[in-house]
């Protein structure tokens, strides 16, 4: 953790209630900045939770973090999310940091996909992050001074083909390029966007097919660094986008070294 790095920042991140998500609104509550811990309405609970778990942690350092409901499906609820955040007493009218981590994915074989799994995937990760990052952006924009930085969950599979997954991997290579649109057209308003993009990370969701000896085991072969990541390890790196000044447009992997060979 960079003590003070954000101090003063203000910061979202959607589906935060757990996983990296949480990781991430730890990490950057660490370092000072005043973090909207955001989940889906029926599981608003989990955000309550971390978000009481953060501002315990964080409060030395100056952080703090509250929940607020999302679904990033439903634009009304993004335009009630970010009018919300930006009337925060406690926050301060601003919104500086967007993490979009918001993501599901359905595991299944090219021939086997369905319409209904295939609209699920790409609602939820491509279409719904570009809308919270639109609506999040107008408002970096806007304010005064205009700025911010925004991070995009993307994944080694928006660089990579991997099996099973061809709505999951087509929805991250969007938010790969996507990105890049952005990261050109907000540059003269002070926004950066950036990807970032985690090679497994074990949480509790993951483990059993990461644990998993012949699947985990194969997945572990594949990668040179021969373990998986962390949720701490792509916290570290979302915080990394989030405070470079010079870099916009990049896609960073987080994969111990997966695309490397
Ligand atoms: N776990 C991995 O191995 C891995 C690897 C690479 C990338 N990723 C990406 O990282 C991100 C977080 O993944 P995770 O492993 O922590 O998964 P997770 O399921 O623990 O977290 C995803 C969060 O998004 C929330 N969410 C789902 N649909 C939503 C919606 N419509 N609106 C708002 N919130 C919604 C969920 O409630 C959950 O809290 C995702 O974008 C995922 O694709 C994960």
């Amino acid at each position: 953790m960079a003590d003070g790095a954000l101090a003063g920042k203000v910061a979202v991140v959607t589906g935060a209630g757990g996983g990296i998500g949480k990781a991430i609104a730890t990490e950057f509550a660490g370092a000072g900045a005043r973090v909207a811990v955001t989940e889906l309405p029926e599981k608003l609970a989990l955000a309550e939770e971390a978000a009481t778990e953060i501002r315990l942690e964080a409060g030395a350092a100056g952080g703090d973090a509250r929940p607020f409901p999302l679904d990033v499906r439903d634009l009304a609820s993004i335009d009630a999310l970010v009018e919300a955040v930006a009337t925060e007493p406690s926050f301060g009218g601003r919104i500086d940091l967007l993490v979009n981590n918001a993501g599901i994915n359905v595991r299944q074989a090219a021939f086997d996909v369905t319409e209904e799994a295939w609209d699920a995937v790409l609602a939820t990760n491509l279409k719904g992050l570009f809308f919270v990052a639109q609506r999040v952006g107008r408002r970096m924009r806007d304010q005064t001074p205009a700025g911010g930085a925004i991070v995009n969950v993307s994944s080694i599979m928006g660089l990579a083909g991997y099996k099973d997954r061809a709505a999951y991997c087509a929805s991250k290579a969007g938010v790969v390029n996507l990105s890049r649109v952005l990261a050109f057209e907000w540059a003269p308003f002070d926004i950066r966007v950036n990807a970032l993009c985690p090679t497994f990370v074990l949480t509790p969701m993951t483990a059993p097919l990461l644990n998993d000896p012949v699947a985990g085991g194969d997945l572990l072969a594949r990668t040179p660094l021969g373990r998986f990541a962390e949720p701490a390890d792509v916290a570290q790196a979302a915080l990394y986008l989030a405070t470079a000044p010079m870099v916009t447009g990049h896609a960073l992997a987080v994969d111990g070294g997966w695309l490397a060979v």
